[in-house]
């Protein structure tokens, strides 16, 4: 990327679609500290990012922002200290535009001097999101917010610190002629983007969260030109957790997330999570599919009456392939090994990535597959190399 960094996908939570407003310095550092007690932390979630609402009204004196000091009475450079001691990483929120979404003093004018506030404070990642940027005489609304995120980024990397940046204008023009020029302008200054809507908020039902989790993956799926190693489409946060949803719907999502190579940014209230969402979200053979070094997004290669196939390239020469009833009934899906772009082979292996089930076959990849449920497979060309993992284990015991 043009700042190296997220070579994968960024991983952490948020504060936005479960507490909106209603954060606090110990609420923020409770989330964190679960974070690493959950074992999500060592999964990869590494960063904690406060959302909107977190600043005084109005910027200091000088100019510079300024936390406000009722939720957050000692300063954010404290609260970035303390998630850096926990061997996390900060991330915050700001606007490209006048003001934030929640009304609070946006950058706009203040680039350099807000990068600058960020870097002194020890922010690792910056979401600036794109409410209320102004019109700009002569320019088209496209032209100004790519010229506004493009000139944010260069503030950030001229700080000279490593701050990873969570791009929103591409959101601004979804469904708009110009969103593809926006995704990829955004492509080259940003190491993720939001291009489309918000997933549901965490007091709305479950099925509100389903169709906006169904929504967010119909758009973001076409999109996977613009993803690589270093810039990533983000459909935005993972609900897995006190959401309404089924175990089912949480396991879709994350097995959804991860085929698109979206970042894994969880916002929920972590100190409660279920054993299943807790699972779901730390499986470790689900988060590599994501967080793969090839960085390649996931896509469709087959679809039918409610249901999609996608495949995603994976750096070791495997393929992971995702089956995903998106009705109300379940249903048998059934691809190959061959359309899902695997090597030659007379057979394969394929891993059930939520159990860890190994099965063979010469080239039919097919499951029943419950109403809104994923069935995600790591395929492996040559069914008998499934014996290499008890090998391994034998080298590494030193009894051969
Ligand atoms: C927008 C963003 C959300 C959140 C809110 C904060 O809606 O898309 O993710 O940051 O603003 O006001
Ligand atoms: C506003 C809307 C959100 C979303 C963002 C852009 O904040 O309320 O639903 O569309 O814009 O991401």
């Amino acid at each position: 990327a043009y700042n190296g960094l997220a070579p994968t996908p960024p991983m952490g939570w948020n504060d936005w679609s479960y507490y909106q407003c209603n954060i606090s310095e110990a609420l923020i550092l409770k989330q964190a500290k679960a974070l690493v007690t959950t074992g999500l932390a060592k999964k990869g979630y590494n960063t904690v990012t406060i959302d909107d609402c977190w600043m005084a009204g109005t910027r200091a004196v000088d100019g510079s922002l300024q936390a406000n000091p009722k939720l957050f009475p000692d300063g954010m450079a404290y609260v970035a200290n303390k998630i850096h001691a926990m061997g996390l990483k900060f991330g915050i929120y700001e606007d490209a535009g006048t003001n934030t979404c929640g009304g609070y003093p946006g950058s706009w004018g203040h680039y350099t001097q807000d990068a600058d506030t960020f870097a002194s404070w020890g922010v690792d990642y910056v979401k600036l999101d794109g409410c209320n940027v102004p019109n700009v005489a002569g320019q088209t609304a496209a032209q100004t917010y790519v010229k506004a995120y493009d000139q944010f980024s260069k503030a950030l990397v001229d700080t000279g610190r490593e701050i990873v940046f969570s791009d929103s204008a591409p959101a601004y023009f979804q469904g708009g002629p110009d969103w593809q020029t926006v995704i990829a302008a955004s492509s080259k200054v940003a190491n993720l983007w939001r291009e489309g809507a918000d997933t549901a908020l965490g007091q709305e039902s479950g099925a509100a969260k389903w169709s906006a989790i169904a929504y967010n993956y119909s758009y973001n799926v076409g999109l996977g030109q613009y993803a690589g190693p270093g810039h990533f489409n983000d459909p935005d946060f993972l609900l897995a957790g006190d959401s309404g949803l089924s175990d089912t719907e949480m396991q879709s999502q994350v097995s959804l997330w991860a085929e698109m190579a979206a970042p894994l940014i969880s916002s929920t209230d972590l100190t409660q999570l279920s054993a299943a969402a807790l699972s779901i979200l730390g499986n470790a053979r689900v988060v590599a599919v994501d967080q793969d070094a090839l960085g390649a997004q996931g896509h469709i290669i087959q679809q039918g009456d409610g249901y999609d196939v996608l495949t995603k390239p994976l750096a070791n020469g495997d393929v992971s392939v995702v089956l995903f009833n998106k009705s109300n009934a379940s249903q048998t899906i059934s691809t190959t090994a061959s359309a899902a772009g695997a090597a030659q082979a007379s057979d394969y292996r394929l891993t059930d990535l939520v159990t860890g089930q190994s099965t063979a076959s010469t080239d039919t990849i097919a499951a029943n597959v419950p109403a809104h449920g994923t069935v995600m497979y790591r395929v492996h060309a040559g069914a008998s190399s499934s014996l290499a993992p008890a090998l391994s284990v034998r080298f590494r015991n030193g009894a051969l």
